[in-house]
């Protein structure tokens, strides 16, 4: 049987809390099927050193990683990944960095990768790559005699055409997305975003459904939404930590319906909207005060990135207003913790809680989502409020559907979640419990590599970019 090699920018040790639905969904996959973990080691080096790889064993699976140096870390990944990529993807055009220097850097760091694990290659490995950072990997790596079968997974949205063509280099991105044999998306949205792009801006010819022949390559695009490992998800809520946690909660809260939030600490999760609706929950509703709390939890992320700080700062201050303005000496509406929760926690968070706020502005998928899905009680499930804009949206058709930059439609549907009568919240929460199980994350990873087996193997040589 071929190895899996998986590469991506983060990587986590799988026996940790990782903050982050990549980092999450790929443990959990290569938990299951051992193989190489390549991304890297999380370290910055001063400029000019030999960069150096470390490897590591956790279970089935070896984790090698390599250092970056100062000036390619600002470049590769502050820069060209988390500045210009991650907003433009995510419909952000007003927070985009265009500065020129990035993509140097983007490019050096693909080929840095590409030169590293060229030589731990097997001739029958299966290589899948990962998101936003690793773009021409693939290219990089045919440009030095690779022909292994190679797959690209992105787990964040694609933007329709006239969004990603603002991106000064967007042909040259996709261009490179043409080195892989299978390119997968989160949602039916992205791939009918990659089809109009390839077809209109590199005049690719369409050979297949989903499938194009440009740059003398032909690539096979699919949508592959990505889920959670439910049995494992709750193994943990019956697990002593999140039964623990569960009690301790219910005890803490047992006179007011919990709202609970658990998000990266970014400005595409629509956090500042959510608090506001939340706030207009508590004005418009009376009944609401002392009797709901919403707890959110935002973990630190990207902090070198300025409009992560300034997303940091509103939200503080929107929650210091908030309990200033409708707090009592026995209840303070909303609890904020700026950190990340120990993963064996979270289950018995979610079961504890009524309602989940799930309110990104764009988002790939949306892991919590699940999450929250699977760790109810089936006699007394909570409810999901969920973003029409979470790539979530497209299979969870019995959340309720908000469209997060209307406040008070939020908070209306917040006010009917806190109201749903239990007969209506097991039914929502059966067929959402369906899907999530028959989409899990077992069925992403093998839906995506049985695509990847049957792609016939890549011619090699091109001179790709
Ligand atoms: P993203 O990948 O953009 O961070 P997802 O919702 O898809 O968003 O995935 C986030 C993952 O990270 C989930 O598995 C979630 O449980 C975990 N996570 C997010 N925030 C926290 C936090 N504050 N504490 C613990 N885990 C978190
Ligand atoms: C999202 C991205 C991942 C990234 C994660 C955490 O899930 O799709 O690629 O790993 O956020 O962000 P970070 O920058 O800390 O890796």
């Amino acid at each position: 049987m071929s190895r899996l090699v998986v590469v991506s920018n983060r990587v986590a040790d799988p026996r940790k809390t990782a903050a982050g639905g990549l980092a999450v969904a790929l443990a959990e996959v290569l938990n299951n099927t051992g193989g190489l973990w390549f991304g890297w080691s999380g370290r910055i080096v001063e400029d000019g050193g030999q960069p150096s790889l470390h490897t590591q064993h956790a279970g089935p699976v070896t984790l090698v990683t390599a250092d970056l140096g100062q000036s390619d870390h600002a470049a590769y990944y502050v820069g060209y990944s988390n500045g210009v990529l991650w907003p433009v993807f995510h419909y952000r055009l007003d927070l985009a960095d265009f500065d020129d220097g990035y993509i140097a850097g983007y490019r050096r760091v693909n080929q840095q990768f590409a030169r590293q694990l060229a030589p731990l290659l097997r001739e029958d490995d299966i290589i899948w790559v990962h998101d936003y950072h690793l773009i021409p990997l693939a290219a990089e790596l045919r440009a030095l005699g690779c022909t292994q079968r190679i797959g690209f997974f992105l787990h964040i949205p694609l933007p329709p055409p006239l969004i990603l063509a603002a991106i000064p280099g967007h042909d040259w991105l996709i261009r490179a997305l043409f080195a892989y044999d299978v390119v997968g998306f989160q949602a039916e949205a992205d791939l009918l975003h990659f089809d109009n792009y390839v077809a209109a801006e590199a005049h690719a010819q369409p050979v297949g459904e989903h499938r194009w022949r440009a740059f003398n390559r032909t690539v096979q695009a699919g949508a592959y939404p990505i889920g959670i490992d439910v049995d494992e998800f709750q193994g943990l809520a019956q697990a002593h930590e999140g039964r623990e946690m569960f009690e301790r909660m219910r005890r803490e809260y047992s006179r007011r319906k919990l709202l609970v939030g658990v998000d990266r600490l970014d400005y595409s999760k629509g956090l500042p909207q959510r608090l506001k609706a939340f706030r207009a929950l508590l004005t418009r509703y009376p009944e609401t005060h002392r009797s709901a709390t919403l707890i959110q939890i935002a973990s630190p992320s990207r902090e070198d990135v300025s409009a992560y700080t300034d997303i940091l700062h509103e939200l503080e201050s929107l929650c210091g207003s908030i309990n200033g303005n409708f707090g009592e000496l026995d209840w303070m509406p909303v609890r904020y913790m700026h950190r990340t929760v120990a993963r064996p926690r979270l289950p018995g968070l979610y079961r504890a809680s009524r309602v989940a706020l799930v309110t990104p502005l764009r988002d790939g998928m949306n892991l919590v989502a699940k999450e929250f899905i699977a760790a109810q009680d089936p006699a007394d499930p909570g409810v999901l409020v969920l973003s029409r804009f979470a790539g979530a949206a497209e299979q969870l058709k019995e959340a309720l559907m908000v469209n997060p930059y209307d406040v008070e439609g939020t908070a209306n549907a917040i006010h009917l979640a806190l109201q749903m009568p239990v007969e209506e919240r097991r039914v929502r929460h059966e067929s959402l419990m369906a899907t999530i199980r028959q989409y899990d994350v077992h069925w992403w990873c093998n839906a995506f590599l049985d695509t990847l087996a049957q792609a016939e193997s890549a011619e090699s040589g091109t001179p790709w970019l």
